[in-house]
C-alpha cells in the first residue's frame, strides 16, 4: 500500500478498529480444521462485531467436490461448534454468508488459478478484486507453489510503489523446519512479494495478553525501571499443555516440542518480555528490537547445550484424573521414537540489561494443567533486618503475567500477618481480565485477520525475525545430534517433565513456579 495511504488507514483503525479498504480473502486450505475452527469463526466475529470492510468476500480454495452453499453450512456448523460465543444468528449469518463462496480446485492446477482470477474479477466494485489476502492454511511444502501459481496467473505482485492496489499472503507455521529451510522458503516467497507483502503467523501475538506484554512494560513507569539485571534475579516463561499429541502424532514426529513451540510461541514470548523499548510502534521499530533481543542470546554450544537445555517425552500416566497413552503409543507415532514432547532450557541475553539473568522456558504436553505464564523473580532483600531472622522465611518478590487461561497480572510480596509475633507471609495485588473488562476476549485469530486486512505487520514475524529463532534452535538440534533419549528424560504424563528439569533450577538455587490457576 501506498505509504500516505497506509497511513491513512492506519489511523482510521485507531478508531474501533474497523478495516475500511474493501478486500477479498482467499482461504486456500478451506476444508482443513483451521479454516472451520479458528478462520470462519474469527472473520464471523469480526463481521457481527462490524469490524469488517462494509464490502468484502471470502473466498474457500480446496480440492474437494463442494458447492457454495454445502461449505457455507459446513462452516456454519463450525460456528457453531468451535467459536467463542458458538452462536449463530439466522439473519446476521444471512448477511455474512452471502459474501462467502467455495471455489474447487488443485493446488497444483494452473487452470484452477486462472478460473479464480476471472472469479474475483467478476465483481462490480474492483477494489474486491484488486485488494487481496491470500491466507495458506496448507502445508508448508506447497506454500512456493501457491505463490509461483498465483503469480502466474497475475493474482501476486511484488508491490510497486504507488500502486493503490495490493496482495498480501498470510502463511501459518511451520516456517521452514530449520534456518536453511526458512530461508529457502522466504526467498521463494519473495519471487513475487515483498517483504512488507508477507504475513506471518504466530497465533500467540494474537492473543490479548501477549499484546499486554509491551503495553505493560511501557505504559507504566513503575514497572520499567525495575526491568533489568539490578531488580531481576530471573525471568520463568512456561507455556503447559494438559493434552497429548492427539490426533496429530504424524504432524509431531517432525517436528517436536522445541519447532512446535520454543521456536515460535516462547521465543517470540521472550522477545517481548526482553526487548528493549523501540522509538515507536510503527511494526517495523517493534520487530527491530524483537530481532536485536533474539540475537542477543547467548550461542547454543554443544556443551552449553547438554548444560542447559532439557528435552523429554511423557510415557503412560494420567492428567487429572484421565488416563493417557505414551507418546511411543500414540496414533502415527514411531514405537521406539525420539522425538520430544517437553523441553525446558536455560538462555542468556548477553546485553546491558540482561546480562546474567537466567531466562527459563519451559514447554510440554501432557503437563498436569493447561496454563501459560511469564513469571520475573526479583532480587532478595539484603540479608539484615527481616530476613536476617533465623525463623522468618522471606519470599522473593514476583511478578507474573498469566497469558492464558485466567488471564492477569500479580505481584507478590511479604506482609505481616496480624498479631504479636513476627510472622511473614507471602500476600499479592491482583488484576484479573475477567474481573476488569468482562470475560469478552476476541480470538488470536480475529486480531490477525484484522491486522492482515488493514496491512500492519505488528503482530506478525518477519523474515530477520524467524530467521534469528531458527538459529538458536539449530544450534540445540546439533546439540542433540541423533542420541536417542535417556531413561532420565522420560516424565509420566501429568508430571511437570523431566527431573532434569528441575535441576536445571536447582544448580541456581531456583524452583519452578507451579502455574495454578489463582
Ligand atoms: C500450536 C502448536 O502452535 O500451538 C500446538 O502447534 C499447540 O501443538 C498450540 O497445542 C497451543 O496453542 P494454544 O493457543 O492452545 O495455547
Amino acid at each position: 500500500m501506498e505509504d500516505k495511504a497506509y497511513k491513512n488507514h492506519m489511523a482510521g483503525l485507531q478508531d474501533g478498529r474497523k478495516v475500511d479498504e474493501p478486500c477479498t480473502i482467499v482461504i486456500f486450505g478451506a476444508s482443513g480444521d483451521l479454516t472451520v475452527r479458528k478462520l470462519i469463526p474469527a472473520l464471523y466475529h469480526l463481521f457481527i462485531e462490524g469490524q469488517m470492510p462494509e464490502s468484502f468476500r471470502v473466498v474457500g480454495f480446496a480440492r474437494r467436490e463442494k458447492t457454495d452453499e454445502s461449505w457455507r453450512k459446513e462452516m456454519r456448523a463450525g460456528i457453531e461448534k468451535y467459536s467463542r460465543t458458538c452462536k449463530v444468528n439466522n439473519s446476521q449469518w444471512q448477511a455474512f454468508s452471502k459474501n462467502i463462496c467455495y471455489h474447487r480446485g488443485d493446488l497444483t492446477d494452473a487452470v484452477a488459478y486462472d478460473a479464480l482470477a476471472e472469479r474475483l474479477t467478476k465483481s462490480e466494485n474492483n477494489r474486491l478484486s484488486s485488494n487481496l489476502v491470500f491466507y495458506l492454511a496448507i502445508s508448508p511444502s506447497l506454500f512456493g507453489e501457491v505463490v509461483d501459481q498465483l503469480h502466474t496467473a497475475k493474482l501476486l505482485n511484488r508491490y510497486v510503489e504507488g500502486d493503490a492496489r495490493w496482495q498480501r499472503v498470510v502463511v501459518e507455521k511451520p516456517f521452514g523446519h530449520d534456518l536453511k529451510s526458512a530461508q529457502l522458503l522466504n526467498n521463494h516467497l519473495m519471487r513475487h512479494a515483498r517483504e512488507r507483502q508477507i504475513f506471518r503467523i504466530d497465533h500467540y501475538l494474537g492473543k490479548e495478553t501477549v499484546q499486554n506484554i509491551m503495553m505493560f512494560r511501557f505504559s507504566n513507569a513503575i514497572f520499567e525501571q525495575l526491568w533489568n539485571r539490578e531488580a531481576i534475579d530471573h525471568v520463568q516463561i512456561t507455556v503447559s499443555e494438559d493434552i497429548g499429541v492427539g490426533s496429530r502424532g504424524g504432524y509431531f514426529e517432525e517436528v517436536g516440542s522445541l519447532r512446535d513451540m520454543m521456536q515460535n510461541h516462547l521465543l517470540q514470548i521472550m522477545s517481548l518480555v526482553a526487548m528493549e523499548p523501540p522509538p515507536s510502534l510503527e511494526a517495523e521499530d517493534i520487530r527491530n528490537e524483537k530481532v536485536k533481543l533474539l540475537k542477543s542470546i547467548r550461542k547454543m554450544t554443544p556443551e552449553i547445550v547438554a548444560q542447559n537445555v532439557v528435552r523429554g517425552q511423557y510415557f503412560a500416566g494420567t492428567v487429572n484424573e484421565d488416563s493417557r497413552n505414551g507418546y511411543r503409543q500414540e496414533e502415527r507415532v514411531d514405537p521406539e521414537s525420539n522425538v520430544e514432547t517437553f523441553v525446558a532450557m536455560k538462555l542468556f541475553v548477553d546485553n546491558w540489561r540482561w546480562s546474567d539473568v537466567p531466562f527459563y522456558l519451559r514447554t510440554g504436553k501432557n503437563l498436569p494443567n493447561r496454563a501459560s505464564e511469564v513469571r520475573l523473580q526479583f532480587r532478595p532483600t539484603p540479608n539484615v533486618l527481616f530476613a536476617a531472622q533465623d525463623n522468618l522465611d522471606l519470599h522473593a518478590n514476583a511478578l507474573t503475567l498469566r497469558l492464558q487461561p485466567d488471564e492477569g497480572i500479580s505481584l507478590r510480596f511479604n506482609g505481616k500477618v496480624p498479631g504479636n509475633s513476627i510472622e511473614t507471609r507471602p500476600v499479592r495485588m491482583h488484576f484479573g481480565y475477567n474481573a476488569e473488562f468482562g470475560a469478552y476476549t476476541p480470538e488470536a485469530y480475529e486480531r490477525l485477520l484484522l491486522e492482515a486486512m488493514a496491512g500492519d505487520a505488528t503482530l506478525f514475524i518477519r523474515r530477520d525475525e524467524v530467521e534469528a529463532a531458527w538459529q538458536i534452535v539449530d544450534s540445540i538440534r546439533k546439540g542433540w545430534g541423533d542420541t536417542p533419549l535417556s531413561n532420565r528424560e522420560f516424565y509420566a504424563a501429568g508430571t511437570w517433565g523431566p527431573v532434569a528439569a528441575d535441576d536445571l533450577l536447582e544448580v541456581d538455587n531456583h524452583v519452578w513456579h507451579i502455574p495454578l490457576p489463582d
